[in-house]
C-alpha cells in the first residue's frame, strides 16, 4: 500500500511487515526517513537531527542556517559535488565539464501495477497486484530530470526500484554513475553480508561488522561473477535465521556491478548498489533517457530465514518465466562429466538408454557436438553439427533419444568465438578487442561483441537453425570467460564507456528473442557454473547451473549461500560420479542425491558404469524427487544449520504452505567414533499437528519437533545423509 501525505509531501510504502518512507523537505531535498518494521501513520522525518557540524557545507537556500547540511541527512538518492561527500548515486559530466548533480523534488505520480523497463529484466505483476510510485526530481542547472520508480509487492515485503534519467537540455551530457539503489540509515551498528569466492566455490557467505569508511563488493569482469554476487544483506549485529532486522538488496543485473556501504562521520551509513562505475560512461544526447537496472529490496524484521523465503516466493511467482510453471520439470542427465569432448552418437545413446531405464526424462548433450570441437581450443562460433561424431546429424540422434521416451536438450555458448573457427576467420573484428593490442584469451577463446546487433543477429540465425531442426526442450546457455579488451568498433571514442552495459543489453536482447520464439524451451543459464547467477539472468533462464563443482560436500556451502536470495528451483544441481571430478572426494551416492535434490535435479555421470545396487539407489532418488517435487520446489525453505559454522552436519528443511508436510535433509560431516546423541530442532511446522515420521508408526507433535527437536539418527561413515519426511496425521 502506498500512502501519500500530499500536504507534508510524505510518501510511505507499506508492505505486509515493513514500511519505507521518504519526504520532500522545505528545500525540495528528498529525504529518506525510514525503512524497517512496519509503522503506521507517522512522519518519521522527526528522527533526523539537525545541528551545526563543521566541514559539512550548507546549501545556498539554507542561508545563514548552518544546521542544514546534505552531508549528514539521509538522502533518498544521493547526489555529488554539492555538499554530500558520502557515496554518490549519480554523477554527471555536463557539457561545461562540471561533475556535479543536484537533484531536487519536483512531483510524483501513482500508477497501477508494476513499472515497465524495456530491454531490462525485472519482476512482473498483474495490474492489481502492485502499485507504483514515481517521484520526479530535477537538476535545473544541468537540465536533467530523474524519475525514481518504486513498485510495492505487499505480500512479499518486496519493493522494486529503478531510476530513469532524462537529458532535457540541448547539449550532450555524460552519465558517469547511475545507481539503482541508495539506502541511508541513521545507524552503523550493522553487519554487511556478502556472497563471494571463486569458480568452483561460489557464493560463500561472508559477514562482518560495518566499520568506518567504504566496504564494497563488485565485479569488473563483464559478468556478475563467481567472485561476488549482486545480492547483499545489511542486518542487526545479532541477527540470525529467526531474529533481528535484515535488509536484502538484490540487483537484477548480469554485468559489472558494485554494492558499497559507507559508514560516515555521524553514525550513519549508506548502501549504494548499481552498475559499477568502472569504465561506465553513458552519453545522453538532448532528449535521451537512460534506465538503470532494477534493484529489489526485502526487509525482514524476523531474521534471514523470513527474508529468504520472501525472496524465494517473489522470484518464483514474479520473476521466473519458466515453461514448466505449474508442472514438474523433467529429471535430466547431462553427458559432460561422463564424456567431456570424447563421445559418439552411440555413446550418448547408451547414456540416455541407461538413464531412461532409471526414470530420467531429459537427455542433455553438452559441449563438443559442433564444428570440429574435440577440445576447448576451437569451433566456438560455428554452430553446425559435427557429422563425424553425430552421423545423420541432430535429426538421427534426437530420434533415437525420443524413441527411448526422452526429451532432448543441447548446450551452446553463443557469446564466444575461437580464433580457430570459420566465424572468426570470416569476421575477426566481431571479437571484442582494443586497436593495437592483441586481445587476452580466456579458456582459449575470445568474446563476441554482443553490443552489436549484426553480431547478435548472425548468432541468432545459427541458433535458430539448430533449435528448429529437431524437437529441443532444453538449452544450456554457457559462457566461459571474463571480459577483457572491452572496445567496440561500432562506437566512437567518447562512447566506449557504454560497451560493457551494451554487451549485457545485447545478451538480454538475444535471450528475449529466444523466449519469444521458443517459449517451450527451458533455458538453463551457465557461466562456468555459477559465474552469472543473478536476478537478471533468472528472468530469462529460470534455472542456472549453480557451480562446476559437483562434489556434494562443497555443494552444501555453495547451495547454502545461494539460498539466501535464490530459490532452490533455480539452482541446477546434479549427482556426479566419485571420486569427484573436481576435488577427488568420495561421498555416498545417497548423500549426492539428497544434496542435488534441493535444486533443479539431474545426473551427470556415465550411468552405464553404475553397479546394480547403485542403479537401484538412483531409481529411488528419481522417484523421491518426483514425489517430493512440489515440496522441494514450492515449499518454504528453512536453513537449520550452517555448513560454514556448525561442523557436525548441515541440515535444511522444506515445509508445505499448509504445514502438513515437511522434508528434512541432513548431511553429516566426517564421522568420529563417538556417536552423535543430538536432536535437531525443526522449524515452520504447526505446533498442534502430529507428524508421522517417514511413513512409519513413529509420531511427534510439531511442538516437540520445534522446541525439543528430532533425535538425529547415528550414521556410519563419512558424509552420510538422511532425509526425514513428515506428514501431519488427519
Ligand atoms: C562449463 C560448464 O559449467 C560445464 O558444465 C560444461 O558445460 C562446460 N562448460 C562445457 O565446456
Amino acid at each position: 500500500m502506498i500512502v501519500l501525505d500530499q500536504k507534508n509531501r510524505i510518501f510511505t510504502l507499506h508492505t505486509q511487515n515493513t514500511t519505507y518512507q521518504m519526504k520532500a523537505d522545505q528545500y525540495n531535498v528528498l529525504l529518506h526517513t525510514y525503512y524497517g518494521s512496519r509503522i503506521d501513520g507517522f512522519d518519521l522525518s522527526a528522527l533526523i537531527q539537525y545541528g551545526d557540524r563543521s566541514f559539512t557545507p550548507n546549501p545556498s537556500e539554507a542561508g545563514s542556517n548552518r544546521n542544514y547540511s546534505l552531508d549528514v541527512m539521509p538522502q533518498e538518492y544521493s547526489t555529488c559535488g554539492v555538499g554530500d561527500f558520502r557515496l554518490p548515486s549519480i554523477e554527471l559530466e555536463l557539457a561545461n565539464g562540471s561533475h556535479t548533480a543536484d537533484m531536487r523534488y519536483e512531483g510524483f505520480r501513482l500508477e497501477k501495477g508494476k513499472y515497465a523497463m524495456e530491454g531490462l529484466p525485472g519482476f512482473y505483476s498483474n495490474e492489481d497486484e502492485t502499485e507504483t510510485l514515481v517521484i520526479t526530481l530535477k537538476d535545473a542547472a544541468a537540465q536533467v530530470d530523474m524519475e525514481l520508480y518504486y513498485s510495492v509487492f505487499e505480500d512479499y515485503d518486496l519493493i522494486t526500484r529503478t531510476v530513469r534519467v532524462v537529458n532535457q537540455g540541448t547539449e550532450e551530457i555524460r552519465l558517469c554513475r547511475c545507481a539503482s539503489l541508495c539506502l541511508d540509515f541513521l545507524r552503523t551498528d550493522m553487519d554487511f553480508i556478502t556472497f563471494n569466492a571463486c569458480h568452483l566455490m561460489e557464493r560463500c557467505m561472508d559477514r562482518g561488522a560495518l566499520r568506518s569508511g567504504i566496504q564494497s563488493v563488485g565485479s569488473v569482469r563483464g559478468i556478475s561473477s563467481h567472485q561476488h554476487n549482486p545480492f547483499v544483506i545489511l542486518c542487526d549485529r545479532g541477527a540470525d535465521e529467526d531474529t533481528g532486522i535484515c535488509y536484502g538488496a538484490m540487483l537484477l543485473y548480469s554485468g559489472n556491478f558494485e554494492a558499497a556501504v559507507e559508514c560516515s562521520q555521524y553514525e550513519n551509513s549508506r548502501l549504494v548498489m548499481g552498475i559499477h562505475p568502472y569504465h561506465f560512461c553513458w552519453t545522453l544526447e538532448a532528449g535521451q533517457a537512460f534506465t538503470a537496472p532494477e534493484a529489489a529490496m526485502i526487509c525482514s524484521p524476523d531474521g534471514f530465514g523470513q527474508m529468504s523465503r520472501q525472496y524465494h516466493k517473489a522470484i518464483r511467482r514474479h520473476l521466473l518465466r519458466d515453461p514448466y510453471t505449474g508442472r514438474r520439470k523433467p529429471v535430466l542427465v547431462n553427458n559432460w562429466e561422463a564424456t567431456y569432448f570424447d563421445f559418439t552418437a552411440d555413446r550418448l545413446a547408451d547414456i540416455a538408454r541407461e538413464a531412461a531405464a532409471l526414470g530420467i526424462e531429459l537427455f542433455v548433450m553438452d559441449d563438443g557436438w559442433f564444428g570440429s570441437r574435440n577440445n576447448d581450443n576451437c569451433s566456438l562460433g560455428d554452430w553446425q553439427v559435427n557429422l563425424d561424431k553425430l552421423p545423420g546429424g541432430l535429426e538421427a540422434l534426437v530420434s533415437r533419444i525420443k524413441n527411448m521416451g526422452m526429451k532432448f536438450g543441447i548446450w551452446m555458448e553463443p557469446e564466444m568465438v575461437n580464433e580457430d573457427s570459420d566465424l572468426y576467420r570470416a569476421h575477426p573484428d566481431w571479437a571484442l578487442q582494443v586497436p593495437g593490442r592483441a586481445p587476452s584469451r580466456g579458456r582459449g577463446q575470445l568474446v563476441l561483441d554482443f553490443s552489436r546487433k549484426d553480431v547478435r543477429d548472425h548468432i541468432y540465425d545459427q541458433m535458430k537453425k539448430v533449435l528448429s531442426c529437431v524437437e529441443i526442450s532444453y538449452l544450456k546457455w554457457d559462457m566461459n570467460r571474463s571480459l577483457t579488451d572491452v572496445w567496440s568498433v561500432t562506437l566512437p571514442a567518447r562512447r566506449q564507456g557504454e560497451v560493457y552495459h551494451r554487451y549485457v543489453l545485447g545478451i538480454y536482447d538475444l535471450l528475449e528473442r529466444l523466449h519469444r520464439d521458443y517459449p517451450h524451451i527451458l533455458i538453463e543459464g551457465c557461466c562456468g557454473g555459477g559465474g552469472r547467477f543473478d536476478g537478471g539472468m533468472l528472468y530469462y533462464t529460470p534455472q542456472i547451473w549453480c557451480s562446476d563443482d559437483t562434489d556434494a560436500v562443497d555443494r552444501l556451502r555453495i547451495q547454502y549461500g545461494t539460498s539466501f536470495c535464490y530459490p532452490v528451483c533455480t539452482m541446477g544441481a546434479h549427482v556426479s560420479a566419485v571420486p569427484n571430478e573436481q576435488n577427488g572426494r568420495v561421498t555416498p551416492l545417497k548423500t549426492r542425491g539428497i544434496t542435488a535434490m534441493s535444486g533443479a535435479f539431474g545426473y551427470e555421470m556415465d550411468l552405464g558404469k553404475c553397479t546394480a545396487e547403485e542403479k537401484m539407489e538412483i531409481r529411488r532418488q528419481v522417484e523421491s524427487y518426483k514425489i517430493y517435487y512440489d515440496l522441494l520446489h514450492d515449499g518454504d525453505y528453512y536453513r537449520l544449520s550452517s555448513p560454514f559454522q556448525d561442523g557436525i552436519y548441515t541440515a535444511w528443511e522444506h515445509v508445505s504452505a499448509n504445514r502438513r508436510e515437511a522434508l528434512v535433509s541432513v548431511v553429516y560431516d566426517r564421522n568420529g567414533a563417538a556417536p552423535l546423541f543430538g536432536t535437531l530442532r525443526l522449524k515452520g511446522l504447526d505446533p498442534a499437528f502430529q507428524y508421522q515420521i517417514n511413513r512409519t508408526d513413529s509420531f511427534y507433535s510439531g511442538e516437540i519437533l520445534m522446541k525439543a527437536g528430532y533425535p538425529l539418527p547415528q550414521m556410519k561413515g563419512d558424509y552420510s545423509a538422511v532425509q526425514i519426511y513428515l506428514r501431519a496425521s488427519e
